[in-house]
């Protein structure tokens, strides 16, 4: 399915044939411009990037790569492919056909979810706009800034489903996407995690790594939903969610090679004199990252979730490929929860653990992930490894929050932790050190020293390749 870029705003939805939608988004195009040029990355917007562009919807062959200023970026609409007789595969609507217009019962709850999930994408963009200054190579400032322009075409996405379903009052959600602010007190982002600073580049690779993965499932659990155009607009976000998880993951790969070169090459754990990132501190953000990031989920227990389930709106991970009743209405599913001195499973109602359980099945992704930076390390004969703390850890969400949990998972009292939180997360000397490290690296071929040049370059080009020119 090609995409009309002849129109203004490039689309796969047939735009031109709903004057109502066309003049209400192109009336907010401006202000996203505007929004963009004030909060996105800054000192860059007159620079030409390499980047990639969807040019049709179709899972293969969709993208287009050229130099392109980013004000200029063709963000546009892009929905999946329809899947002809989709039927609501869960809930208690399930075996029902996909809704393609908006079930007005659940207006409420579904206008709720697309601005969740609508906010986060501006958020990160504006968490990372500074970042460019501090880029270790023009490939990761590359890779920084397509992360940056899919995030707002993420938020595109949202506000087409606001401008096309829900009338006076999307409209106005969609206003608000573009005033709140990440990290601001007055107008904050909806969720925590898009609210902390991204200063350095760990950070950044950590983030996109751990939160991007977040929206994976986020979106995944979405792109399951009855209501049609949720789902197909969730399922093309993912295509692209996927590159960032490649930024993070071979970010943070790339800083773990570099580490273990030098400890080799000094035959010292103790790497900061060498101009590294010793795996200790890495260790640390990466707790940091991972608790953060799965606070995301939610509650473990949560009425919310069964009722999103049980409407047809949010499904599982995979829920098509999952075998049982899809309604859970009898089902249980085992959590965590502190008793007697210790964290014991017990059986909760399925229905109410769903966001439990789609954090175990991130959970479960994240140590892919981490089994493959272990690899790295063992290649080189180290005798250490990068763990994921307990999910009691630094939680501030949930039944977990109230309480003071060591990375494995351990109960403490309050004086143990205090005593013991500067080993397991960044403390002001660690991230001192870190931001020390970013200095500009901006010659093609280059690499700052903390990190291992990318194993390859993008679309077959070289590392040295001029991937931004610089204005
Ligand atoms: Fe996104
Ligand atoms: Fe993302």
């Amino acid at each position: 399915m090609a995409i009309d870029y002849a129109s203004r705003i490039p689309n796969n939805v047939d735009l031109g044939a709903d004057r109502r939608l066309q003049r209400a988004l192109e009336d907010w195009q401006p202000k996203f411009v505007d929004w963009w040029r004030e909060m996105g990355p800054e000192g860059y917007q007159a620079s030409e990037v390499y980047l990639r562009t969807a040019m049709t919807a179709e899972p293969s062959g969709w993208a287009h790569f050229g130099h392109v200023r980013m004000p200029d970026y063709r963000w546009g609409i892009f929905l999946a492919p329809p899947e002809p007789e989709r039927r609501i595969a869960f809930g208690d609507h399930a075996g029902a056909p996909a809704w393609q217009e908006l079930p007005g019962e659940y207006r409420a709850a579904l206008r709720g979810l697309i601005v969740t999930q609508g906010d986060t994408e501006p958020a990160s963009v504006e968490q990372q706009r500074r970042l460019g200054h501090t880029c270790p190579s023009l490939y990761d400032l590359r890779n920084l800034f397509q992360v940056n322009v899919e995030e707002g075409r993420h938020l595109w996405a949202m506000v087409y489903l606001l401008d096309a379903f829900f009338g006076r009052d999307g409209r106005e959600e969609a206003e608000q996407l573009l005033l709140r602010r990440s990290g601001d007190p007055d107008r904050p982002r909806i969720l925590n995690a898009f609210n902390e600073p991204t200063p350095d580049w760990l950070s950044f690779f950590m983030f996109t790594f751990f939160t991007d993965r977040d929206g994976k499932y986020q979106l995944a659990s979405l792109a399951e939903s009855g209501f049609d155009p949720l789902s197909r607009t969730c399922r093309f976000m993912l295509t692209e969610e996927a590159h960032h998880m490649f930024v993070g993951e071979s970010g943070v790969a790339r800083v773990v090679r570099r580490a273990c070169e030098l400890v080799r090459a000094h035959d010292t754990d103790q790497i900061r004199a060498y101009g590294g990132i010793d795996l200790a501190t890495l260790q640390k953000y990466l707790n940091f990252h991972f608790a953060v990031s799965i606070d995301l989920f939610g509650q473990e227990l949560s009425t919310n979730a069964a009722n999103y389930y049980t409407m047809g709106l949010k499904g599982r991970f995979q829920e098509t490929r999952i075998d049982d009743d899809h309604r859970l209405r009898d089902a249980t599913y085992p959590i965590l929860r502190a008793a007697g001195g210790t964290l014991r499973e017990h059986a909760a109602p399925a229905l109410n653990a769903l966001n439990e359980r789609l954090r175990d099945a991130y959970i479960a992704d994240c140590a892919r992930g981490l089994a493959r930076w272990n690899k790295i390390i063992h290649s080189f004969g180290i005798d250490r490894q990068l763990t994921l703390p307990h999910r009691a850890f630094n939680r501030a969400i949930g039944a977990f929050a109230r309480l003071s949990v060591a990375p494995d998972g351990r109960l403490l009292d309050a004086a143990a932790w205090d005593r013991c939180g500067a080993d397991w997360l960044p403390t002001a000397d660690d991230r001192a050190y870190v931001m020390s490290l970013m200095q500009p690296v901006t010659e093609p071929g280059r690499v700052a020293g903390w990190i291992a040049p990318p194993a390859r370059g993008i679309d077959g080009k070289d590392i040295d390749y001029q991937y931004v020119r610089l204005a």
